[in-house]
Protein backbone atom coordinates (compact mmCIF):
# COMPACT_ATOMS: atom_id res chain seq x y z
CA UNK A 1 0.00 0.00 0.00
CA UNK A 2 1.59 3.50 -0.96
CA UNK A 3 0.66 6.32 0.79
CA UNK A 4 -1.83 8.81 -0.36
CA UNK A 5 -2.52 12.33 0.16
CA UNK A 6 -4.67 12.88 1.75
CA UNK A 7 -7.41 16.19 1.66
CA UNK A 8 -7.25 16.46 5.46
CA UNK A 9 -4.27 15.19 6.30
CA UNK A 10 -4.34 16.86 10.04
CA UNK A 11 -6.32 13.89 11.17
CA UNK A 12 -4.54 11.44 9.13
CA UNK A 13 -1.93 9.02 11.80
CA UNK A 14 1.59 8.33 11.12
CA UNK A 15 1.07 11.45 8.86
CA UNK A 16 4.86 11.70 8.73
CA UNK A 17 5.09 11.40 4.77
CA UNK A 18 3.26 14.46 4.11
CA UNK A 19 4.89 16.84 6.67
CA UNK A 20 8.37 16.26 5.79
CA UNK A 21 9.27 19.39 3.76
CA UNK A 22 11.48 21.84 4.89
CA UNK A 23 10.30 25.45 5.36
CA UNK A 24 12.08 28.29 4.16
CA UNK A 25 14.21 31.07 6.65
CA UNK A 26 12.99 34.63 7.16
CA UNK A 27 15.86 35.29 5.19
CA UNK A 28 15.34 39.06 4.96
CA UNK A 29 15.84 38.74 8.93
CA UNK A 30 18.11 35.84 9.30
CA UNK A 31 20.71 37.71 6.49
CA UNK A 32 23.43 39.89 8.14
CA UNK A 33 25.83 40.10 5.84
CA UNK A 34 26.93 43.64 4.12
CA UNK A 35 24.19 44.37 1.35
CA UNK A 36 21.35 42.66 2.79
CA UNK A 37 18.14 44.14 3.85
CA UNK A 38 18.64 43.27 8.15
CA UNK A 39 22.64 43.72 7.73
CA UNK A 40 22.45 47.43 6.63
CA UNK A 41 19.84 48.01 9.78
CA UNK A 42 22.76 46.17 12.15
CA UNK A 43 25.10 48.36 10.82
CA UNK A 44 23.39 51.19 11.93
CA UNK A 45 24.19 50.68 15.63
CA UNK A 46 27.00 50.25 17.73
CA UNK A 47 27.30 46.38 19.36
CA UNK A 48 29.75 45.10 21.34
CA UNK A 49 32.92 42.52 19.63
CA UNK A 50 35.19 41.27 21.80
CA UNK A 51 36.50 40.89 25.98
CA UNK A 52 38.70 43.38 26.11
CA UNK A 53 40.73 41.26 28.96
CA UNK A 54 41.19 38.98 26.08
CA UNK A 55 42.69 41.12 23.84
CA UNK A 56 46.48 40.61 24.11
CA UNK A 57 49.45 41.64 22.51
CA UNK A 58 49.01 39.44 19.35
CA UNK A 59 45.73 40.80 16.54
CA UNK A 60 42.59 38.71 17.04
CA UNK A 61 40.83 37.50 13.86
CA UNK A 62 37.04 38.14 14.35
CA UNK A 63 34.21 37.96 12.40
CA UNK A 64 31.25 40.46 13.07
CA UNK A 65 28.27 40.71 10.61
CA UNK A 66 29.41 37.89 8.21
CA UNK A 67 33.32 40.08 7.83
CA UNK A 68 36.04 38.69 8.80
CA UNK A 69 37.94 41.74 10.22
CA UNK A 70 41.68 41.97 12.75
CA UNK A 71 41.50 43.62 15.92
CA UNK A 72 44.37 44.95 17.83
CA UNK A 73 45.53 47.22 20.39
CA UNK A 74 48.72 49.09 18.95
CA UNK A 75 51.49 49.44 21.64
CA UNK A 76 50.05 53.32 21.97
CA UNK A 77 47.75 51.44 23.75
CA UNK A 78 44.90 52.52 20.72
CA UNK A 79 42.25 50.29 19.51
CA UNK A 80 42.12 49.32 16.09
CA UNK A 81 39.37 47.01 13.70
CA UNK A 82 40.67 46.50 10.16
CA UNK A 83 39.73 44.57 7.15
CA UNK A 84 41.41 41.43 7.34
CA UNK A 85 43.60 41.81 4.02
CA UNK A 86 45.78 44.06 3.11
CA UNK A 87 45.44 46.06 0.68
CA UNK A 88 48.38 45.44 -1.12
CA UNK A 89 48.50 41.58 -2.04
CA UNK A 90 45.57 40.56 0.47
CA UNK A 91 47.44 38.93 3.17
CA UNK A 92 45.95 38.28 6.08
CA UNK A 93 46.27 40.79 9.14
CA UNK A 94 46.47 38.64 11.64
CA UNK A 95 49.65 37.69 11.30
CA UNK A 96 50.37 41.07 11.42
CA UNK A 97 52.93 42.94 13.47
CA UNK A 98 51.79 45.44 16.39
CA UNK A 99 53.83 48.48 16.77
CA UNK A 100 53.61 51.54 18.26
CA UNK A 101 51.58 53.72 15.26
CA UNK A 102 49.73 50.69 14.11
CA UNK A 103 49.61 47.17 12.56
CA UNK A 104 52.51 46.18 10.24
CA UNK A 105 51.44 43.72 7.21
CA UNK A 106 53.80 40.21 7.97
CA UNK A 107 54.32 40.33 3.98
CA UNK A 108 55.55 42.86 2.91
CA UNK A 109 55.87 45.49 6.15
CA UNK A 110 53.28 48.03 4.81
CA UNK A 111 52.30 50.02 7.89
CA UNK A 112 48.54 51.00 9.16
CA UNK A 113 47.35 53.02 11.84
CA UNK A 114 44.30 52.13 13.48
CA UNK A 115 41.81 54.65 11.27
CA UNK A 116 43.24 52.61 8.11
CA UNK A 117 45.80 55.19 6.92
CA UNK A 118 48.88 53.68 4.70
CA UNK A 119 51.76 55.03 7.29
CA UNK A 120 54.72 53.10 5.29
CA UNK A 121 55.39 51.14 2.07
CA UNK A 122 59.08 50.14 2.86
CA UNK A 123 59.81 47.68 -0.31
CA UNK A 124 59.79 50.89 -2.22
CA UNK A 125 61.90 54.09 -3.49
CA UNK A 126 61.45 56.95 -0.54
CA UNK A 127 60.47 59.07 -3.53
CA UNK A 128 58.58 56.22 -5.85
CA UNK A 129 55.27 57.89 -7.33
CA UNK A 130 53.21 55.19 -7.09
CA UNK A 131 53.61 54.33 -3.47
CA UNK A 132 53.15 58.02 -2.56
CA UNK A 133 49.70 58.03 -4.66
CA UNK A 134 48.29 54.91 -2.88
CA UNK A 135 49.51 56.20 -0.16
CA UNK A 136 47.57 58.95 -0.53
CA UNK A 137 44.34 57.67 -2.15
CA UNK A 138 44.34 54.14 -0.41
CA UNK A 139 43.48 53.10 3.02
CA UNK A 140 42.77 49.88 5.02
CA UNK A 141 39.07 49.38 5.74
CA UNK A 142 38.56 50.31 9.45
CA UNK A 143 36.01 51.16 11.63
CA UNK A 144 35.52 53.19 15.39
CA UNK A 145 36.06 51.39 18.00
CA UNK A 146 34.80 52.15 21.81
CA UNK A 147 35.86 50.19 25.12
CA UNK A 148 33.24 50.34 28.20
CA UNK A 149 33.53 48.53 30.85
CA UNK A 150 35.65 45.43 29.62
CA UNK A 151 33.74 45.19 26.21
CA UNK A 152 34.99 46.23 23.30
CA UNK A 153 32.12 48.41 21.26
CA UNK A 154 32.48 48.66 17.23
CA UNK A 155 30.44 50.51 14.38
CA UNK A 156 30.36 49.18 11.28
CA UNK A 157 27.98 51.57 9.39
CA UNK A 158 28.49 54.39 6.96
CA UNK A 159 30.85 56.86 8.96
CA UNK A 160 28.61 59.77 8.01
CA UNK A 161 25.64 58.21 10.19
CA UNK A 162 27.35 56.98 12.73
CA UNK A 163 25.47 57.24 15.68
CA UNK A 164 26.46 58.62 19.72
CA UNK A 165 27.64 55.56 21.70
CA UNK A 166 24.25 54.83 23.90
CA UNK A 167 24.87 55.09 27.91
CA UNK A 168 21.93 53.34 29.83
CA UNK A 169 21.10 53.34 32.94
CA UNK A 170 21.82 50.09 33.78
CA UNK A 171 25.69 51.35 33.30
CA UNK A 172 25.68 53.73 36.05
CA UNK A 173 23.80 51.42 39.21
CA UNK A 174 25.24 52.41 42.25
CA UNK A 175 27.94 49.77 43.75
CA UNK A 176 26.57 47.54 41.03
CA UNK A 177 29.34 44.93 39.97
CA UNK A 178 29.64 44.31 35.81
CA UNK A 179 31.50 41.69 34.99
CA UNK A 180 31.61 40.85 31.13
CA UNK A 181 31.42 37.72 29.81
CA UNK A 182 30.32 36.25 25.65
CA UNK A 183 28.62 33.40 24.88
CA UNK A 184 28.48 31.60 21.56
CA UNK A 185 25.81 30.48 20.12
CA UNK A 186 26.14 28.10 16.31
CA UNK A 187 23.18 29.14 15.20
CA UNK A 188 21.30 32.10 13.63
CA UNK A 189 20.99 35.60 15.51
CA UNK A 190 17.22 35.49 15.36
CA UNK A 191 16.57 32.43 17.21
CA UNK A 192 18.96 33.23 20.06
CA UNK A 193 16.85 36.99 20.46
CA UNK A 194 13.62 35.67 20.51
CA UNK A 195 13.69 34.43 24.06
CA UNK A 196 13.78 37.90 25.58
CA UNK A 197 9.98 38.39 24.48
CA UNK A 198 9.17 34.82 25.25
CA UNK A 199 7.70 34.31 28.78
CA UNK A 200 6.71 31.20 28.47
CA UNK A 201 9.87 29.27 27.97
CA UNK A 202 10.91 30.71 31.07
CA UNK A 203 8.39 29.02 33.11
CA UNK A 204 8.95 25.89 30.65
CA UNK A 205 12.53 25.46 29.95
CA UNK A 206 13.82 27.01 33.04
CA UNK A 207 12.10 25.17 35.41
CA UNK A 208 14.19 24.63 38.38
CA UNK A 209 17.02 26.38 36.81
CA UNK A 210 16.24 30.04 38.42
CA UNK A 211 14.33 31.44 41.21
CA UNK A 212 10.93 29.10 41.46
CA UNK A 213 8.37 31.31 41.03
CA UNK A 214 9.75 31.95 37.46
CA UNK A 215 8.45 28.32 36.97
CA UNK A 216 4.97 29.99 36.81
CA UNK A 217 3.86 31.79 33.76
CA UNK A 218 1.79 34.51 35.56
CA UNK A 219 -0.26 37.13 33.67
CA UNK A 220 1.58 38.11 30.54
CA UNK A 221 1.54 41.67 28.68
CA UNK A 222 3.66 42.90 26.03
CA UNK A 223 4.43 47.07 25.27
CA UNK A 224 5.46 48.60 22.64
CA UNK A 225 7.81 52.13 22.89
CA UNK A 226 9.43 54.56 20.35
CA UNK A 227 9.38 52.16 17.76
CA UNK A 228 11.96 50.32 18.78
CA UNK A 229 11.27 48.96 22.57
CA UNK A 230 9.32 45.59 22.87
CA UNK A 231 8.72 44.76 26.94
CA UNK A 232 7.12 41.76 27.92
CA UNK A 233 5.51 41.58 31.46
CA UNK A 234 4.85 38.64 33.72
CA UNK A 235 2.54 39.22 36.92
CA UNK A 236 2.88 36.48 39.36
CA UNK A 237 1.00 35.93 42.96
CA UNK A 238 3.36 34.81 45.30
CA UNK A 239 1.51 34.48 48.57
CA UNK A 240 0.67 38.39 49.89
CA UNK A 241 2.56 39.57 47.10
CA UNK A 242 2.25 40.10 43.36
CA UNK A 243 5.84 39.76 41.47
CA UNK A 244 6.11 41.83 38.44
CA UNK A 245 8.99 40.88 36.06
CA UNK A 246 9.99 43.10 32.94
CA UNK A 247 11.84 41.77 30.30
CA UNK A 248 12.78 44.21 27.94
CA UNK A 249 14.34 44.43 24.44
CA UNK A 250 15.97 47.82 22.78
CA UNK A 251 16.07 46.94 19.37
CA UNK A 252 17.78 45.46 17.03
CA UNK A 253 19.73 43.35 19.90
CA UNK A 254 19.94 44.92 23.65
CA UNK A 255 17.76 43.44 26.27
CA UNK A 256 17.59 43.12 29.81
CA UNK A 257 15.15 41.01 32.29
CA UNK A 258 14.85 41.12 36.21
CA UNK A 259 17.41 39.01 38.94
CA UNK A 260 17.90 35.07 37.79
CA UNK A 261 18.59 34.39 41.34
CA UNK A 262 18.02 36.59 44.03
CA UNK A 263 14.12 37.33 43.39
CA UNK A 264 11.30 34.77 43.89
CA UNK A 265 8.47 36.93 44.92
CA UNK A 266 8.41 36.08 48.51
CA UNK A 267 10.02 39.50 49.70
CA UNK A 268 9.11 42.57 48.76
CA UNK A 269 11.46 44.78 46.42
CA UNK A 270 10.57 47.84 44.17
CA UNK A 271 12.43 48.10 40.80
CA UNK A 272 15.34 45.70 41.26
CA UNK A 273 17.28 45.35 38.07
CA UNK A 274 18.71 43.31 35.66
CA UNK A 275 21.03 40.02 35.77
CA UNK A 276 22.72 40.72 32.46
CA UNK A 277 23.05 44.06 30.35
CA UNK A 278 23.39 41.96 26.88
CA UNK A 279 23.55 42.08 23.41
CA UNK A 280 22.72 38.96 21.05
CA UNK A 281 25.29 39.86 18.23
CA UNK A 282 25.44 38.11 14.82
CA UNK A 283 28.79 37.03 13.91
CA UNK A 284 27.18 35.34 10.56
CA UNK A 285 24.48 34.06 9.26
CA UNK A 286 24.95 30.55 11.24
CA UNK A 287 26.59 32.08 14.19
CA UNK A 288 26.21 34.96 16.82
CA UNK A 289 27.42 35.87 20.68
CA UNK A 290 25.83 37.33 23.42
CA UNK A 291 28.08 39.99 24.62
CA UNK A 292 27.18 40.82 28.23
CA UNK A 293 27.53 41.98 31.85
CA UNK A 294 26.49 40.03 34.72
CA UNK A 295 25.42 42.51 37.41
CA UNK A 296 25.81 41.98 41.12
CA UNK A 297 24.50 44.11 43.74
CA UNK A 298 21.96 44.55 46.06
CA UNK A 299 19.91 45.84 42.95
CA UNK A 300 20.42 42.32 40.79
CA UNK A 301 21.98 39.35 41.77
CA UNK A 302 23.97 38.77 44.98
CA UNK A 303 27.70 39.18 44.96
CA UNK A 304 28.50 35.09 45.54
CA UNK A 305 27.14 34.52 41.93
CA UNK A 306 29.68 36.11 40.44
CA UNK A 307 31.90 33.17 38.81
CA UNK A 308 32.43 32.15 35.59
CA UNK A 309 29.74 28.99 35.86
CA UNK A 310 27.20 31.36 37.12
CA UNK A 311 27.62 33.83 34.10
CA UNK A 312 27.20 30.73 32.10
CA UNK A 313 24.10 30.08 33.72
CA UNK A 314 22.80 33.45 33.80
CA UNK A 315 23.18 33.30 30.15
CA UNK A 316 21.54 29.87 29.09
CA UNK A 317 20.30 28.68 32.35
CA UNK A 318 22.74 25.80 32.46
CA UNK A 319 26.68 25.78 32.49
CA UNK A 320 27.97 24.86 28.78
CA UNK A 321 30.15 22.31 28.77
CA UNK A 322 28.57 19.49 29.78
CA UNK A 323 27.64 16.12 28.61
CA UNK A 324 25.31 15.26 26.37
CA UNK A 325 23.06 12.83 28.84
CA UNK A 326 23.02 15.88 31.13
CA UNK A 327 22.05 18.27 28.56
CA UNK A 328 19.53 15.79 27.68
CA UNK A 329 18.36 15.84 31.26
CA UNK A 330 18.19 20.07 31.95
CA UNK A 331 18.35 21.51 28.59
CA UNK A 332 19.34 25.39 28.60
CA UNK A 333 18.92 27.96 25.88
CA UNK A 334 21.59 26.95 23.75
CA UNK A 335 20.47 23.54 23.76
CA UNK A 336 17.03 24.50 22.33
CA UNK A 337 18.24 27.21 20.27
CA UNK A 338 21.06 25.19 18.97
CA UNK A 339 18.95 22.29 18.87
CA UNK A 340 16.51 23.96 15.58
CA UNK A 341 19.52 24.28 13.09
CA UNK A 342 21.92 26.76 12.02
CA UNK A 343 18.67 28.95 10.34
CA UNK A 344 15.31 28.03 11.77
CA UNK A 345 13.16 27.60 9.14
CA UNK A 346 10.35 29.86 10.39
CA UNK A 347 7.94 29.39 7.87
CA UNK A 348 6.88 26.21 9.52
CA UNK A 349 6.49 27.82 13.04
CA UNK A 350 2.81 27.94 14.52
CA UNK A 351 2.88 31.16 16.54
CA UNK A 352 0.28 31.67 19.42
CA UNK A 353 -0.23 34.28 21.87
CA UNK A 354 2.34 33.51 24.08
CA UNK A 355 4.44 33.51 21.16
CA UNK A 356 3.03 37.76 20.64
CA UNK A 357 6.16 39.55 21.59
CA UNK A 358 8.01 37.46 19.19
CA UNK A 359 5.94 38.30 16.43
CA UNK A 360 6.09 42.27 17.69
CA UNK A 361 9.82 42.84 17.54
CA UNK A 362 10.26 40.55 13.92
CA UNK A 363 7.47 43.08 12.66
CA UNK A 364 9.24 46.06 14.05
CA UNK A 365 12.62 44.87 12.78
CA UNK A 366 11.51 44.05 9.17
CA UNK A 367 9.92 47.51 8.96
CA UNK A 368 12.84 49.78 10.10
CA UNK A 369 14.66 47.76 7.41
CA UNK A 370 12.39 48.43 4.39
CA UNK A 371 12.32 52.26 6.07
CA UNK A 372 16.19 52.63 5.72
CA UNK A 373 15.98 51.21 2.20
CA UNK A 374 13.71 53.63 1.62
CA UNK A 375 16.20 56.00 2.78
CA UNK A 376 14.78 56.57 6.42
CA UNK A 377 17.23 55.85 9.17
CA UNK A 378 16.18 53.53 12.07
CA UNK A 379 15.55 54.84 15.55
CA UNK A 380 18.56 55.04 17.84
CA UNK A 381 18.27 54.52 21.54
CA UNK A 382 19.40 57.76 22.39
CA UNK A 383 16.45 59.17 20.79
CA UNK A 384 14.43 58.94 24.11
CA UNK A 385 17.07 60.47 26.05
CA UNK A 386 20.68 62.10 24.88
CA UNK A 387 22.60 61.58 28.11
CA UNK A 388 21.75 58.21 30.04
CA UNK A 389 18.60 56.00 28.32
CA UNK A 390 16.04 54.85 30.95
CA UNK A 391 15.57 50.94 30.51
CA UNK A 392 13.08 49.16 32.57
CA UNK A 393 14.40 45.35 32.69
CA UNK A 394 13.30 44.79 36.56
CA UNK A 395 11.39 43.02 39.05
CA UNK A 396 8.99 45.07 41.82
CA UNK A 397 7.20 42.70 44.47
CA UNK A 398 4.15 44.39 46.01
CA UNK A 399 2.11 43.77 49.02
CA UNK A 400 -1.18 43.10 47.52
CA UNK A 401 -2.75 40.68 49.87
CA UNK A 402 -5.82 38.82 48.39
CA UNK A 403 -7.96 37.04 51.36
CA UNK A 404 -8.54 34.08 48.95
CA UNK A 405 -5.40 34.02 47.27
CA UNK A 406 -7.07 34.11 43.61
CA UNK A 407 -6.51 36.83 41.29
CA UNK A 408 -8.33 37.62 38.67
CA UNK A 409 -6.08 37.49 35.53
CA UNK A 410 -7.96 41.44 35.39
CA UNK A 411 -6.34 42.66 38.13
CA UNK A 412 -2.71 40.96 37.63
CA UNK A 413 -2.62 43.04 34.27
CA UNK A 414 -3.92 46.04 36.08
CA UNK A 415 -0.81 45.72 38.06
CA UNK A 416 1.50 45.14 35.21
CA UNK A 417 -0.04 48.29 33.53
CA UNK A 418 0.44 50.44 36.94
CA UNK A 419 4.04 49.48 37.12
CA UNK A 420 4.75 50.01 33.59
CA UNK A 421 3.39 53.53 33.59
CA UNK A 422 5.05 54.60 36.68
CA UNK A 423 8.43 53.42 34.87
CA UNK A 424 7.44 55.15 31.59
CA UNK A 425 6.50 58.60 33.27
CA UNK A 426 10.23 58.57 34.82
CA UNK A 427 11.62 58.26 31.40
CA UNK A 428 12.32 62.21 31.57
CA UNK A 429 14.22 61.40 34.92
CA UNK A 430 18.26 60.62 35.95
CA UNK A 431 19.74 58.08 38.54
CA UNK A 432 18.68 58.77 42.28
CA UNK A 433 15.99 61.38 41.00
CA UNK A 434 14.34 58.65 38.67
CA UNK A 435 14.48 56.02 41.47
CA UNK A 436 12.89 58.21 44.15
CA UNK A 437 10.24 58.66 42.25
CA UNK A 438 9.75 54.98 41.02
CA UNK A 439 9.84 53.83 44.45
CA UNK A 440 7.79 56.79 45.62
CA UNK A 441 4.79 55.45 43.05
CA UNK A 442 5.44 51.69 43.31
CA UNK A 443 4.48 52.40 47.55
CA UNK A 444 1.15 53.72 46.26
CA UNK A 445 -0.16 50.95 44.37
S1 LIG B 1 50.45 41.74 1.26
FE1 LIG B 1 50.60 43.10 2.90
S2 LIG B 1 52.39 44.21 2.52
FE2 LIG B 1 52.22 42.86 0.85
FE1 LIG C 1 16.17 31.39 28.34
Amino acid sequence: MTNQPSPNAQFVPFNGYHQTQQGEPDWELAKVGAGTVCGEYLRRYWHPIFLTGELGDKPKLIRILGEQLVLFRDRSRRIGLVHKKCPHRRASLEFGRIEARGIRCCYHGWLFDIHGAILEIPGEPADSPSAKKIMQTERLGAYPVHEYHGLIFAYTGPPEEQPPFPIYDTFKLPDMVMTPYAVSFNCNWIQVLDAIVDPVHTAFLHQGQFSDGLGELGEIQFYERQKNRIIGTAARRVGDNIWVRVNELILPNFTQSGAAFAVDGTVEKYFGRSAFTRWMVPIDDEHCIAFSWGNFGERADPLEFNTPEELQRIEQGEPINRSYRQKQQSPGDIEAVEGIGAISDHQKEHLLSGDRGIMLYRRRIWRLCRDLAAGKPPPQPTDLAPNVIPTYGSDTVLKIPQPDGNDCPALLKQINDQVMDIFFQADTLEGADRDRFVFEQLSQI
